[in-house]
């Protein structure tokens, strides 16, 4: 069975990455008859911040920890399933301060995890939940797919690094740009991401 992990992460009721995402999870699983939708919808229901007792917490080995400890992991530990069980995850942000929504920030401190989604060896770090596809829908007031702005978009290059960290390269992201260049502009572009989100759906 395949698994989709949808993680929309925009705390605005009219947000323009959530939806899309939810249609490209939705389109992809009637694409793929048998396979769920595990939805995580970050800005409703913020995960904890990392804190002191997780940082210790997740270098000791599991029966080491304390009942605190242990207590402090567990959310943790329920993400790095959703993620290690998925086949694809799509995730949807705006661009904030040129980066992602601090909620998915949150959920990847969560998730990448020394001896469950990667490790240290000899030769360096290698990611252990590979063999996965990872869509992004990225909103943005400006452009930054191309052009003058595109150094500051932090948002894709971090998120390259750290999936590829994780073991994941195989990345696509879908843009809905220049949303306050007028509403001429945002109609072009929400059409654009929804042509692209109809594309992939129709190849998976
Ligand atoms: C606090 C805040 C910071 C933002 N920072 C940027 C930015 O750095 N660059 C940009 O082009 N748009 C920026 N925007 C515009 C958002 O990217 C845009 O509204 C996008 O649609 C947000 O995604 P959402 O609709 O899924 O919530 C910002 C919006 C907010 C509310």
């Amino acid at each position: 069975m395949s698994s989709i992990l949808l993680l929309t992460s925009s705390p605005r009721a009219e947000s323009l990455s959530t939806p899309i995402a939810v249609d490209l999870a939705e389109k992809l699983k009637s694409q793929n008859p048998g396979s769920v939708v595990v939805r995580r919808d970050l800005a409703a229901n913020p995960l904890p911040h990392i804190d002191d007792l997780f940082t210790g917490a997740i270098r000791k080995p599991a029966e080491a920890r304390t009942a605190e400890e242990a207590a402090a992991v567990e959310t943790s530990d329920e993400l790095v399933n959703e993620l290690l069980a998925a086949d694809t995850i799509v995730i949807s942000t705006g661009l904030i301060n040129f980066n992602i929504y601090s909620s998915l920030k949150t959920w990847i401190d969560n998730v990448a995890r020394a001896g469950l989604t990667f490790k240290y060896t000899e030769s360096g770090p290698v990611g252990l939940a590979t063999g996965k596809k990872v869509y992004v829908v990225l909103a943005s007031g400006g452009i930054y797919s191309q052009g003058p702005a595109a150094p500051l978009n932090h948002a894709v290059p971090y998120l390259k690094s750290v999936f590829g960290f994780l073991g994941i390269s195989d990345i696509e992201t879908i843009y809905v740009e220049g949303l306050a260049f007028g509403p001429e502009a945002a109609e072009k572009a929400i059409d654009a991401a929804k042509s692209r989100v109809q594309e992939i759906a129709l190849a998976a």
